[in-house]
């Protein structure tokens, strides 16, 4: 806390705070940038300077920061009660329209709803269901998940043990046993030389039959994947990708589960990231999006043989032994109804197909002027552009440059938010943004990414200095053998 001004907001925010995704020790040292208040895609700090947020907070704000619609909504229904619940029978009557609303944009068929409170608890509310669907079948031991390597699925256990990122593991002795991970579909680093994306998608699939036949399939019950990988660095998968896994999945009888969380809702250019990619599941979890991230509010949408046989496991009268106390708050649930439709207002899929190109094609005209950008990659309005010391070769930076965190850092420098994945400068901005603040992200990017080049190139020739100075110093050294003799 060394430069931080005493009982300053800063100070105290060291003191009683602890953060998510936060390293402690540096927090103490450098405390936060505090913000105060959002316009549109943009946000303020403290001191009031102006960032063009292109993540869209934690890639959920997509109508920005200060819809007065959404205000509005959540002031009405506090205006009829402050929270009622959906247990035993009972529910507010704007969670029915909700839950109405999503089965009829639900790429599921007689799909129903089901409501949480954050995307963590939706993705594990499916893995229970997998466990009830399998069980009702009389298959009790399916009970093994399948994830993928650099998924995020979120930070509850179950949901942490589906993510394919050590960071998510390592301090907590996870994956929990019967948690397992098959390969991420990144071609651009995973594919052999002269490899197809067909014949790579094929080999994946074929890994992943290998794995299953392995294990034994009557003890697995489900995969879950993001049609998009979002956080393990924009990945998509391969055309043809998800028809091959899928059909390796139904031959096992393991059903498919999407996590839709940051997918879903218009990101990648349709409603649902499943309609990008290809990929036709059985339940998806939903969250983010949903309410532009207002109100904690999340879902499980699940269809038809999940439904029967829940039905099935409680016919002779248990209750369905699941739910969180805010499961379709009235205010989340009008907050989300109240998005759904400004999403249809605002000709959502069309907007974003139209700024997501003209993202894209920038940020590639951009990396055509590069010697140090690899791949720009994405569908809709997310997009990754990775960083590599070599593009011919694909050969990544050396570790300790920290391209990705300069990256970062300077852009904030600059008044752009992104996220830094490694080498990987992930963007996700509101979904409301216009053709003149996305040029705005372009100019910032391409400022940024020069400011990056020269500090790296500064930064590679002062070790090569360096390296260059100690093989020096070792010739004159005298050789010890040598002065023995
Ligand atoms: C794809 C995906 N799934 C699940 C989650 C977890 O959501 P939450 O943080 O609301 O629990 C996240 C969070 O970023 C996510 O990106």
């Amino acid at each position: 806390m060394a430069n931080l001004k005493p009982n300053s907001a800063e100070a105290r925010d060291v003191l009683f705070h602890l953060h998510s995704q936060t390293n402690p020790g540096r927090h103490a040292e450098v405390g936060p940038l505090i913000m105060a208040r959002g316009e549109g895609v943009y946000v303020f700090d403290a001191q009031g300077k102006r960032y063009l947020e292109a993540m869209a907070g934690l890639w959920c704000t997509s109508l920005g920061f200060s819809n007065e619609r959404l205000k509005a909504a959540a002031a009405a229904a506090y205006d009829k009660f402050g929270f009622y619940h959906s247990f035993n029978h009972k529910t507010p009557d704007v969670t029915i329209d909700l839950a109405e609303q999503l089965v009829a944009i639900s790429p599921i068929p007689h799909a129903q709803a089901y409501f949480a409170t954050s995307g963590s608890e939706a993705t594990e509310t499916m893995v229970k269901l997998a466990w009830v669907y399998h069980a009702a079948r009389g298959h009790q031991a399916k009970r093994k998940i399948i994830a993928r390597d650099r998924g995020f699925h979120g930070s509850t256990i179950v949901a942490a043990s589906m993510c394919g990122l050590p960071r998510m593991h390592r301090e907590y002795g996870l994956p929990l046993p019967g948690f397992l991970h098959t390969h991420c579909p990144d071609a651009y680093h995973g594919a052999l030389p002269d490899e197809t994306d067909e014949a790579f998608a094929t080999r994946l699939a074929d890994d992943l039959e290998a794995m299953i036949v392995a294990e034994g399939p009557d003890t697995i019950a489900a995969f879950i994947a993001e049609p998009i990988n979002a956080g393990g660095g924009i990945v998509v998968p391969p055309q043809g990708y998800f028809a091959k896994i899928e059909a390796v999945l139904r031959r096992h009888d393991i059903l498919v589960l999407a996590d839709e969380v940051v997918c879903g809702f218009g990101r990648t250019g349709n409603w649902f990231g499943c309609q990008t990619v290809g990929m036709q599941p059985d339940m998806m979890a939903l969250a983010k999006g949903l309410s532009s991230s207002y109100f904690p509010i999340s879902a499980v949408l699940l269809g038809r043989p999940v439904r029967d046989a829940l039905a099935e496991m409680n016919k002779a009268g248990e209750l369905f032994g699941h739910g969180f106390t805010n499961s379709g708050h009235p205010v989340g649930a009008a907050v989300a109804l109240e998005t759904l439709r400004i999403y249809h207002e605002m000709d959502l899929v069309e907007h974003v197909r139209a700024m997501g190109t003209r993202l894209k094609t920038g940020l590639e005209a951009i990396a055509n002027r590069s010697a140090i950008v690899g791949q720009v990659r994405g569908e809709g309005l997310m997009i990754g552009v990775e960083l590599v010391a070599d593009p011919a070769t694909r050969a990544a930076f050396d570790p300790g440059l920290k391209v990705g965190a300069r990256f970062d850092a300077l852009a904030l420098q600059n008044g752009l938010i992104i996220r830094a994945m490694g080498d990987t400068i992930g963007f996700c901005p509101p979904l409301i943004i216009t053709a003149a603040e996305v040029d705005e992200i372009l100019d910032l990017f391409a400022r940024t990414l020069g400011q990056v080049e020269t500090q790296v190139g500064d930064a590679q020739v002062r070790d090569a200095q360096v390296r260059e100075a100690q093989v020096r110093e070792a010739q004159l050294r005298p050789n010890p053998s040598q002065a023995a003799e």
